[in-house]
């Protein structure tokens, strides 16, 4: 394609297909989802293109009305997930091209994916799953971005904008961290808190459930007597 802004060989799916493209399914399990939550909004918004998000674990009951006009993205830290690899097969099986979303380099999702994209986040050592999240919004954006591009639904000035928010990230990222000892603060005020309410709207309605998704993890390894972030992570 010439001209383009965005490359991503990685997908291995031609233009003519993703020009041709009726929907999107994405199927993935716990923080993954969300994160593929928060896609959802991208795609339908960058890309003009109807995006649908399922449990993995739900995805073979409900008969998916899916074939070659749509794609399945398939996310996944650990690249391991039981439930997320079935949906991937059943997806396959019923003629969908797959797109693995992975961490894990050679994993047997991103194995079994037509075209992969690695988060490169390096390894996931204590829970919660935190870093792998905010890559895999990352990559969702950039996968949007270029289904825009290729479906020409953005202008080149509008993506080129969109990418220099992305490139502003890290620096945010920065001051953000920079406020860990008023977080130190708020944890020692409401560490004795028995609920808590997630709130966000919109894109920042995936997000608040990811944050909800964290606590509990944490605070139920709290609870087995293990010190936060000491624990052997699953995933
Ligand atoms: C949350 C967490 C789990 C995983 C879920 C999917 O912090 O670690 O909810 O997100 O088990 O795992 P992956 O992404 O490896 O398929």
């Amino acid at each position: 394609m010439a001209g383009e802004i965005l490359i991503a060989d990685e997908v291995r799916i031609s233009f003519e297909e993703l020009r041709t493209l009726r929907r999107i399914n994405v199927v993935a399990s716990g923080t993954s989802r969300h994160a593929g939550l928060a896609g959802q909004y991208m795609f339908q918004q960058l890309a003009n293109l109807p995006a649908e998000v399922d449990y993995a674990s739900e995805f073979e009951y409900r008969n998916p009305q899916i074939g070659r006009a749509e794609i399945t993205i398939v996310i996944t830290q650990s690249g391991e997930t039981a439930d997320t690899m079935s949906a991937q097969r059943m997806a396959k099986q019923k003629g969908s091209r797959t797109i693995a979303i992975s961490n894990v380099v050679g994993s047997t999702i991103a194995r079994e994916a037509d075209g992969v994209l690695y988060t490169h986040a390096g390894p996931e050592i204590s829970i919660a799953s935190t870093k792998a999240f905010t890559a895999q919004i990352g990559v969702l954006f950039l996968l949007a971005g270029y289904l825009a591009q290729v479906r020409e639904e953005i202008s080149r000035d509008a993506l080129r904008g969109w990418i220099k928010e992305l490139l502003a990230l890290p620096e945010k990222t920065r001051t953000v961290l920079k406020t860990s000892d008023q977080c130190r603060q708020l944890a020692d005020r409401f560490r004795k808190s028995e609920d808590f309410l997630f709130l966000g709207r919109a894109i920042h309605y995936p997000v608040a459930m990811d944050g909800a998704l964290k606590l509990k993890e944490v605070s139920y390894i709290h609870a087995e007597g293990y010190p936060a972030g000491e624990a052997k992570h699953g995933s």
